[in-house]
């Protein structure tokens, strides 16, 4: 099949089978444009929470099919490749938590959504890049609160609120590569550019930012600014709606940092989101399968923390 064929065999069984797409904004280009619904992991879990559909196809990775599921528990949720997880959730491995959190009495437990449905019940209450800053600040202020599994995206939380919270040693493959000196060098070669910086990057990359946010957020303002330039440190399919919502501006990708002896892949792409593509997603819907199964005792105890984080949003 070629790739009208499959665009049109997908919006068919789609609407054959009452099923609905959502899409991570790192995905690949086509996938978001069939999708019927893009967004950042706050976004899908509120649309999922939503949907009235009888089956939701989570192009993404793994932890955003599982929040699907603990939000939509008699919803089939499917997701196009189920080897597409997510280095910072794997950073956090469900037991060693559970047993670090038992070490802690007394301490309120945050857990980035980017975690194992099996992490999520250890949790009291669950946050994204795009409300954990709300969401803390909504505690109080002598709170003792353990932040897992992100360590850049704690300890910016800690600079910004003043907190001292207790973080897990975590991180993500893809923004723990973005260096200062590549973003200095943009900046040199693009002075007017204004630089855009996801909060799970390093502290010194985070300084350099003129905005720090979620997905969505740098794109909302990258699209509302003024500015006409954007040297965007994130994973690098955000570009394709930044481009596409403002289509008169640039976006510059900020290359990842090769270092010495790096093994593999070393790019601002996640390899894991882009095992989403059109092939995979029509054979999905197709034979609906791979789908996505939470044991029932952890979907219960997962999805309040899911839910407080909701109604705190
Ligand atoms: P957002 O919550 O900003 O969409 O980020 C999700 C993610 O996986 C970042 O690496
Ligand atoms: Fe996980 Fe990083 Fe990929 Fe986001 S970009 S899904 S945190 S590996």
């Amino acid at each position: 099949m070629d790739k009208k064929e499959l665009i049109e065999e997908i919006k068919r069984l789609k609407s054959e089978k009452n099923a609905v797409i959502l899409a991570h904004y790192y995905t690949i280009g086509d996938i978001q444009d069939i999708a019927d619904f893009v967004g950042d992991s706050l976004a899908l879990a509120q649309k999922a929470a939503k949907s009235d559909a009888d089956v939701i196809v989570m192009c993404g990775v793994h932890f955003m099919g599982e929040t699907c599921k603990i939000l939509c528990p008699q919803k089939k949720v499917l997701v196009p490749d189920l080897e597409a997880g997510c280095s910072l959730a794997d950073s956090c491995p469900a037991d060693d938590f559970g047993k670090f959190v038992g070490e802690h009495p007394g301490y309120t437990v945050l857990s980035y959504v980017n975690t194992t449905a099996a992490v999520k019940y250890h949790t009291d209450i669950v946050v994204t890049s795009g409300n954990a800053l709300k969401i803390v600040n909504s505690l109080p202020k002598d709170e003792k609160i353990i932040f897992a599994p992100d360590r850049n995206l704690g300890s910016y939380i800690n600079a910004v609120t003043g907190r001292d919270m207790l973080l897990w040693d975590g991180a993500c493959h893809v923004h723990e590569q973005f260096s200062t000196e590549a973003i200095l060098k943009l900046k040199a070669e693009h002075p007017d550019a204004k630089v855009l910086v996801h909060p799970e990057c390093k502290r010194p990359v985070v300084l350099l930012a003129d905005k720090v946010g979620s997905t969505a957020v740098l794109l909302k303002f990258a699209v509302e600014d003024s500015c006409n330039e954007f040297i965007v440190a994130t994973e690098s399919g955000i570009l394709h709606e930044m481009q596409r919502q403002a289509p008169d501006k640039t976006f510059i990708p900020v290359p990842p940092e090769i270092t010495e002896g790096s093994v593999g892949c070393s790019c601002n792409e996640c390899a894991y989101m882009r095992l989403n593509t059109l092939e995979k997603l029509y054979a999905c819907l197709r034979d609906e399968t791979p789908e996505i199964h939470v044991d029932e005792n952890i979907i219960e105890r997962a999805k309040l923390p899911i839910d407080r984080m909701l109604e705190l949003s």
